[in-house]
């Protein structure tokens, strides 16, 4: 692991690991945490550690930014080395970042078995750099944790059904068990100190290269956020730091830009929001989740079950778009669980421990 989303994500597969090992059985399982420093910054990476409480990575690389090439070659590097020194049963890797491609290509070419959580995401455009990632790694794998039926389908049409099994979202996991223990207080506590009321804000967040990138398309998402401040709705934008670095001055009048927040501080604003505004993935899924209507500032989105009662809507960039996305009516529709119980990890500790429990 090595981007925000990852650390997340791991976390329920550590704890249910510990879960399981706590009963006893035979097949005790060791898990080794490696980060490959893709994402370094303390409010990216460390501060996730110490809120979710977890075991921290023994091993770091110390990657950090560069070229996509000479980030994912030394990432690919580092990962090479730690498996000619220890020998793992399998390497895990989640989602579509260049971490996971390069952990599972490491791992491929020695033949250590790949198991991918999240596979079977598409996007279908290939000019996504997440959507090469996902492609390239879900093809290395040799176990394929789908999060809903539909990425299992998208598998089946490439040919992959070996090894495919459809297990749930770890992000839901991890979202029920912080919600289960929620501090109210420090929930109150952000919205406090960003003088945000209840249900009368919207939260936005913009991290990938397809936006960023893109003067103009950057240009046009802040344009519809300030629209929608306008409209009488304040939008708070915790800025991820491709964004920071892309952004030539200060955001249009009514966005709020804060730092990037931790888990718990982030869930609270989603809970609280009256809309979501992003082009992430795991914020569509959460706000679905949540039951906070969303808006999905991107021409499409692999997480396409949150569209179909209308809590989330593809916009685009066109701002009259966005604002006019934003201001919709609250969905009424039921929020189908389509993305797991909950217990996702608890199933892939359960599949890891058949496949490797005994050697
Ligand atoms: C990566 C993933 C994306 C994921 C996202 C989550 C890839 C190709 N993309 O995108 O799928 O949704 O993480 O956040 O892997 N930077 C800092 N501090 C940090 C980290 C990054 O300043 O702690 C800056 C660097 O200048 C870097 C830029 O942000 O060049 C982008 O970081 P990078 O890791 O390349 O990709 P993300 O945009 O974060």
């Amino acid at each position: 692991m090595g981007a925000r989303p990852q650390f997340i994500k791991s976390t329920a597969v550590s704890q249910a690991i510990d879960a399981h090992n706590e009963h006893g059985d035979a097949s005790e399982m060791a898990e080794t945490l490696l980060h490959t420093g893709q994402h370094y910054d303390d409010e990216m990476s460390d501060v996730f550690f110490r809120q979710l409480q977890v075991r921290r990575p023994a091993i770091h690389l110390g990657t950090g930014s560069g070229s996509h090439g000479s980030q994912t070659a030394r990432m690919l590097q580092g990962i090479e080395r730690v498996l000619l020194d220890e020998r793992f049963d399998v390497v895990l890797v989640y989602g579509d970042t260049n971490s996971t491609l390069a952990g599972a290509l490491a791992a491929a070419k020695l033949r250590v078995p790949v198991a991918h959580v999240e596979a079977g995401l598409r996007a279908y455009r290939k000019d996504m750099p997440e959507e090469i990632n996902r492609v390239l790694t879900d093809h290395v794998s040799s176990q394929l944790f789908c999060p809903s039926r539909r990425a299992a389908t998208n598998l089946r049409r490439e040919g992959i059904t070996a090894g495919v099994s459809v297990v749930g979202d770890v992000m839901y996991d991890v979202l029920s068990g912080r919600l289960a223990t929620a501090d109210e207080d420090a929930q109150e506590r952000i919205l406090e100190r960003l003088g945000l009321k209840r249900g009368a804000f919207a939260l936005a967040t913009i991290h990938r290269a397809e936006n960023t990138d893109h003067a103009s398309r950057l240009a046009a998402i802040f344009k519809g956020l300030s629209q929608v401040a306008g409209d009488g709705l304040p939008v708070v934008f915790p800025l991820h730091p491709r964004t920071r670095a892309m952004l030539d001055s200060e955001a249009p009048g009514g966005v709020h830009l804060i730092s990037p927040l931790p888990y718990d501080e982030m869930l609270s604003l989603m809970m609280n929001a009256h809309v979501v505004m992003t082009d992430s993935g795991g914020l569509q899924k959460e706000a679905y989740w949540l039951g906070t209507p969303c808006v999905t500032l991107r021409a499409e989105t692999e997480w396409t079950e949150t569209l179909e009662g209308g809590w989330n809507v593809l916009v685009d960039v066109e701002p009259d778009a966005i604002a006019g996305a934003a201001m919709r009516p609250r969905p009424d529709s039921a929020r189908p669980p389509v993305y797991g119980a909950g217990d996702a990890a608890e199933k892939i500790v359960r599949l890891l421990v058949a496949e490797f429990g005994n050697v």
